[in-house]
């Protein structure tokens, strides 16, 4: 019997099979992933993605280890990433984890998904057999604000824009006649889902004269080049047969901060 339980205690310690499934080491892993990425520490990685590892992006397009590489490459190391709300569940001889990522970058915006990630144990270490992404945008958030502002605005919503709030400087030049409601739509549809992203990636909420966030600043500046390519740019090309043809935010942004370079072979 003695010998029985040295046994199994060494065949642990060798975790030729994996252990009883800890939530905390499971912690340690994906924060060490993290880790990995922000430093681009490609060896440590190598050791979590297996070679022919094909996971799904937030995008929804499926990726291979080598473009995820380099989309880790282009991770600013200024980032900071935390965990919340990681469940391991052991399936065969499988762990299925799922967390909440929540990424700060230098600049004071944040980004949140989802992570779905399917580990094997396998040569003495976990590896990632599948993984998925799925980002969230506080759509609820959103409307919550909307309303509270629809509100606060109440009878004044076809005023100017720049007479019901406090610091709209570009909007009124490149949206001539914007009003108040209108302004709010633009927040809600062009800026927030053109981008997908929640209100706070580009203001300090409840404080939105504020312009502290650099993504605010640049959002006047893409205006700017919207409207740039809309009346000096597209309106030159007289054998477009449309007669107002335009870009819009969602035009490339499509729901992501980055716009696509390519298409996807
Ligand atoms: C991509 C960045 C971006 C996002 C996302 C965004 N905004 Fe804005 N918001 C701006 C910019 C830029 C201005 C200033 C426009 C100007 O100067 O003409 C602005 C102005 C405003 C103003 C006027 C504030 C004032 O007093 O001057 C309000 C109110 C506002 N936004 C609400 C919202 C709400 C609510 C959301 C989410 C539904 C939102 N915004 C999402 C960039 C953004
Ligand atoms: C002609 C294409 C195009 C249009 C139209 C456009 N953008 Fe962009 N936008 C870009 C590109 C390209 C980048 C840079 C992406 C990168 O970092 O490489 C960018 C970046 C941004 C960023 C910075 C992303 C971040 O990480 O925070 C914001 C904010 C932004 N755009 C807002 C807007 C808003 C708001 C509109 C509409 C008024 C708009 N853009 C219209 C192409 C466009």
């Amino acid at each position: 019997m003695r010998h029985m339980v040295l046994l199994l205690s060494v065949v642990v310690a060798g975790r030729t099979t994996p252990a009883p499934v800890t939530r905390d080491e499971f912690i340690a892993l994906e924060q060490r992933r993290s880790e990995a990425i922000r430093t681009h520490d490609l060896t440590t990685l190598r050791d979590y993605y297996p070679e022919g590892f094909t996971g799904i992006a937030s995008n929804g397009r499926k990726v291979t280890r080598d473009e995820l590489f380099t989309l880790f490459e282009r991770v600013d190391p200024s980032t900071q990433a935390s965990l919340d709300d990681l469940t391991a569940t052991p399936a065969g001889p499988f762990v299925l984890v799922s967390a909440k990522l929540t990424l700060r970058s230098a600049n004071g915006s944040t980004s949140q998904s989802r992570l779905f990630h399917v580990y094997r144990f396998e040569g003495g270490k976990w590896r990632m057999v599948t993984g998925q992404s799925t980002p969230i945008v506080e759509v609820t958030d959103n409307q919550t604000y909307l309303t509270e502002l629809r509100e606060t605005i109440r009878g004044r919503e076809t005023l100017p824009a720049e007479q019901v709030f406090k610091n709209v400087r570009v909007l009124p030049t490149t949206v001539p006649g914007v009003t108040a409601e209108r302004l709010l739509r633009i927040m809600d549809l062009a800026y927030s889902r053109g981008l997908g992203v929640a209100c706070s990636h580009c203001h300090v909420v409840r404080h939105w004269e504020d312009d502290s966030k650099t993504p605010k600043t640049i959002a006047r500046a893409m205006s700017r080049l919207t409207t740039t390519i809309n009346r000096n740019l597209l309106g030159a090309i007289p054998e477009l047969k449309d007669r107002n043809p335009a870009v819009s935010c969602p035009t490339c942004h499509r729901g992501q901060l980055k716009p696509a370079l390519t298409m996807q072979p």
